[in-house]
C-alpha cells in the first residue's frame, strides 16, 4: 500500500521527493449513542479501513490537495494565506479547516505542502469519514512542523474545526474514537471528563459486522441539531429542580423522580434515552470485561428500540435491517451505529453459518425497501498514526 500510495503521490505532483504516509482510520460505535454531547458515555472502536494522506512540504507558503476519491476535482490549491472556508474547495475544506484551527491556536506553519488522499472507507456509511480525514491532516500537519502536540488536544482541535468551520455541530466521540484508537480494544470515554479506558474485545466465535442501509445521510441536514436543542431544553427544565450540568449526570432511576419538570413531551423522551443509554453503555462494558457477549448483544437491542421510540433517529432503512438481523438466531444483537436516519447498523453475528445469516438479512432488507446492504466484518484497528512500511 505504502509504495503504491507514493508512486500515486509521485505521478499526481510530478516530484521524486520522498513523501510521508499518515493513516487515519474510520470508526464504529459499539453502544452509546447520542450521549456525548448530554455529557455521557461513549463506547466506540476504531476500524482498520481510514484515509490515508502522503505528502511533503513545499518551499513556498502554496497548498496542494489531491484526492484519487474525488479524482474529477483535481488539485485543489490555496495558501496558507487562504485559509478561509471556500465553497469551491469541496472535500479539501475539512484539512484546511485543521489547519485553521492550528494557526487559530497559535501554531503556524511557515511552509505549504503536497499532498495526496486515498481513502477506503465506504462513503455516507456514517462511520466517520470526516473525523477521519480531520485527524489524518491534523497528525501530518503536527509533524511537518514538529509542533508536538499531545493526542486529545488534537481529538478536540479537530472536533473544533468540525464544529466551528465546517459547522456541524457534533460531539467528541468521532474525533476521539479515531485519534484514541487501540487494535483490538474500544474506548470507554466519558465525554465530560475525557477519562477514558481500553477494552479488549474478545468475541470467541462471534464476528462484529456493519451492515450498510446505502441510505446516505447528511449530519448537517439531518435532525441532529434538532435532538440536540430538545436536550438542552430538558436540561434547562431539570435544572431548576435538580443541580446537574449534563442529562448524563442522572441516573435512570433519578430521572424518573424529576421527569415530571420537563413541560415538553417529546423532550422528555430524549432525555429519557440519553440518560438510559448512558446506563446502557456502563452496563455493556461491564458484560464485555465479563465475557458476556449475549447480556452485551441484548444491550445492543435495547439501544436500537430506544433511538427508534424515544429519540427517533432511526427511520425506514435502519429499522429494516436490525430488525431482518433480529430475525436470525445467530445474531446476539443489532443496533444502528452513529447518528442515525441513514448509515450502518452494527451487528454481533456467530460464526458459525454466518454468510447464510448475511444473505437472509439481506434478502429481508431488499424486500422491505428495495435497497441492497453491504457487509463488512470489523477488524478493530489503531488511531491515526504515521506508516512506514506497509
Ligand atoms: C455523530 C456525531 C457524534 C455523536 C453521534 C451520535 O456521529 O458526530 O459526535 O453525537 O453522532 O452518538
Amino acid at each position: 500500500m505504502l509504495k503504491k500510495l507514493e508512486a500515486a503521490f509521485q505521478d499526481v505532483f510530478q516530484t521524486e521527493q520522498q513523501p510521508r504516509t499518515f493513516l487515519s482510520p474510520g470508526r464504529v460505535n459499539l453502544i452509546g449513542e447520542h450521549t456525548d454531547y448530554n455529557g455521557g458515555y461513549v463506547f466506540p472502536c476504531a476500524l482498520s479501513v481510514g484515509t490515508y494522506i502522503t505528502l511533503v512540504p513545499r518551499e513556498d507558503r502554496q497548498i496542494r490537495f489531491y484526492s484519487d476519491n474525488f479524482s474529477e476535482l483535481g488539485i485543489l490549491e490555496t495558501t496558507l494565506d487562504q485559509l478561509e472556508y471556500n465553497k469551491k474547495h469541496d472535500w479539501a475544506n475539512y484539512p484546511k479547516g485543521v489547519i485553521y484551527m492550528f494557526r487559530e491556536q497559535g501554531h503556524e506553519g511557515e511552509k505549504g505542502f503536497d499532498a495526496y488522499f486515498h481513502g477506503n472507507i465506504p462513503n455516507g456509511a456514517g462511520l466517520s469519514s470526516s473525523a477521519s480525514l480531520e485527524l489524518a491532516m491534523a497528525i501530518a500537519w503536527d509533524a511537518l512542523n514538529g509542533f508536538g502536540m499531545d493526542r486529545v488536544p488534537m481529538v478536540q482541535l479537530c472536533q473544533k474545526a468540525e464544529n466551528e468551520y465546517i459547522g456541524v455541530n457534533c460531539g467528541i466521540m468521532d474525533q476521539f474514537a479515531i485519534g484514541m484508537g487501540k487494535q483490538d480494544h474500544a474506548i470507554l470515554l466519558d465525554c465530560d471528563s475525557l477519562e477514558y479506558s481500553y477494552a479488549p474485545v474478545k468475541l470467541d466465535g462471534v464476528k462484529l459486522v456493519l451492515a450498510n442501509t446505502n441510505k446516505r445521510r447528511g449530519l448537517a441536514d439531518s435532525k441532529y441539531n434538532e435532538r440536540r436543542s430538545e436536550c438542552e431544553a430538558a436540561l434547562k427544565d431539570l435544572q431548576k429542580v435538580v443541580s446537574i450540568e449534563n442529562l448524563c449526570e442522572l441516573t435512570s432511576e433519578q430521572f424518573k423522580e424529576h421527569q415530571q419538570a420537563i413541560s415538553d413531551q417529546t423532550a422528555k423522551r430524549r432525555a429519557k434515552h440519553a440518560i438510559d443509554e448512558n446506563e446502557r453503555t456502563i452496563r455493556a462494558h461491564q458484560k464485555l470485561e465479563d465475557g458476556d457477549v449475549v447480556a452485551f448483544g441484548e444491550l445492543m437491542n435495547a439501544s436500537h428500540r430506544s433511538l427508534r421510540d424515544d429519540y427517533e433517529v432511526t427511520g425506514e432503512e435502519l429499522d429494516a435491517l436490525v430488525e431482518a438481523a433480529w430475525q436470525e438466531e445467530t445474531v446476539l444483537g443489532a443496533r444502528m451505529t452513529g447518528a442515525g436516519f441513514g448509515g450502518c447498523t452494527v451487528n454481533l453475528i456467530k460464526e458459525e453459518g454466518l454468510d447464510e445469516a448475511l444473505t437472509r438479512i439481506a434478502a429481508t432488507y431488499k424486500k422491505r425497501t428495495g435497497i441492497d446492504t453491504e457487509f463488512y466484518v470489523v477488524d478493530i484497528g489503531e488511531g491515526t498514526r504515521e506508516i512506514t512500511n506497509q
